[in-house]
């Protein structure tokens, strides 16, 4: 495992959309990898939408009459949401007294027991003795971050949030892994430590470490599994003594095989998701997001290791997407397939050239998914 987080706690929230909407209004700063922004001169950070502010307002007191039409876009749609929340408080409230309670003793009590801790002990007890055990017994999981230098600030921020995504599903899911961020340093790093809370996130089954893979598990490198798309092995069932890798990249099918590449280079095992052999018609690319493939590994073994229900429960906002013909009898000849040391299986030369057909596809079904 990984070395203990070293975080810093701070207040907001990553917001690649206020990121964008900057761009748009004309830095072309995102569109820079790391590297090329470290050459250029020194530019503003994007603001989140937490700040709440209008982004030219302290910049620029001389608004152009664009500006000056988004500002007001922007501070009616401000209005409107600060009113929705109004109403939402409400009703919550109206809601409340309805049923007899006593808004003011529970807020009283709820401030008592957040400064005496005991909340937080007895969740802390409860992880410990629902969670820790399933996770002992669980695969693990990592995301492979060594890819920073070659992605842009959108990209990177997007990863950052599917990062969180992934740590967020992991927690509140009933039988959750541990959870690893290897080489992470730089702006995928600054995006998490902004987040408030991500101190604690060692407490649930995450791990961070700035060391790539061979080292933080150099004592368990056979174990090691590197998911790719690219990979002409299929994953047939899932290892509990594996850690398998997913590549922290956000590309839109702008970096292909990158991640076989860097797995190659270490000499990992690596193996692809059944995606051909579970859903039928899927014309679309089969390249998914970080928290795609995380979501899919976590579901498989939820829905009692069937891959068809996983596949189509985290992607269903693609159209083409069917039941394999032959995915209950997959299902069931599971294990039997099952015969190699990594849990993965050699695929058709059929299989493997469909895998690299069709066209990168976004899929909009959750809150994280750019590619
Ligand atoms: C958006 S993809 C990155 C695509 C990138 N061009 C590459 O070379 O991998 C993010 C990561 O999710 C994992 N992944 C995506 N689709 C997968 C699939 N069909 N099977 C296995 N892993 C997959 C891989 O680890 C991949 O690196």
């Amino acid at each position: 495992m990984a070395s203990s987080a070293q975080t810093k706690e701070a207040s907001g929230s990553i917001d690649s959309t206020f990121a964008g909407e900057l761009a748009k209004a004309g830095t072309k700063d995102d569109e820079k990898t790391p590297k090329e922004r470290s050459e250029a001169a020194p530019s503003k950070s994007p603001r989140t939408r937490t700040d709440e502010k209008f982004p030219f307002e302290s910049d620029t007191p001389l608004l152009s009459k664009n500006q000056l039409k988004r500002k007001r876009k922007w501070e009616k749609s401000m209005e409107i949401k600060q009113r929705r929340k109004q109403q939402e408080k409400d009703i919550k409230i109206a809601k409340a007294q309805a049923e007899g309670r006593n808004l003011e003793q529970e807020r009283l009590e709820q401030e008592w027991r957040a400064k005496d801790g005991a909340g937080r002990r007895r969740r802390q007890e409860w992880w410990e003795k629902d969670k820790l055990p399933k996770i002992k017994s669980s695969f693990q999981v990592c995301i492979d971050c060594s890819f920073e230098g070659l992605m842009t600030t959108k990209e990177i921020n997007s990863l950052s949030n599917q990062i969180r995504y992934c740590y967020a599903y992991n927690r509140r899911n009933p039988h959750p892994c541990a959870l690893t961020v290897t080489s992470l340093g730089g702006e995928t790093l600054a995006n998490l430590q902004k987040v408030s809370g991500f101190d604690e996130w060692v407490l649930r089954a995450f791990s961070q470490s700035d060391k790539p893979v061979p080292e933080v598990f150099k004592d368990r490198i056979q174990d090691v599994v590197y998911l790719t798309s690219d990979s002409d092995n299929v994953i047939n069932d899932l290892d509990d003594s594996k850690i398998y890798i997913i590549g922290g990249i956000v590309d839109r099918n702008r970096l292909p095989e990158t991640a076989i590449r860097r797995a190659t280079e270490w000499g990992l095992q690596t193996a692809k998701l059944p995606l051909a052999e579970h859903l039928a018609k899927m014309k679309s690319s089969k390249v998914l997001t970080c928290n795609h493939v995380f979501e899919i590994l976590l579901k498989y073994r939820m829905f009692d290791k069937n891959w068809e229900k996983a596949l189509l429960e985290v992607l269903p906002s693609r159209k083409d997407l069917q039941p394999g013909s032959h995915a209950d009898d997959q299902h069931n000849k599971k294990k039997i397939n099952d015969n190699t040391d990594s849990g993965v299986k050699e695929t058709t030369a059929n299989a493997a050239s469909e895998d690299k057909a069709g066209p990168a596809e976004r899929c909009n079904n959750k809150k994280v998914t750019d590619m």
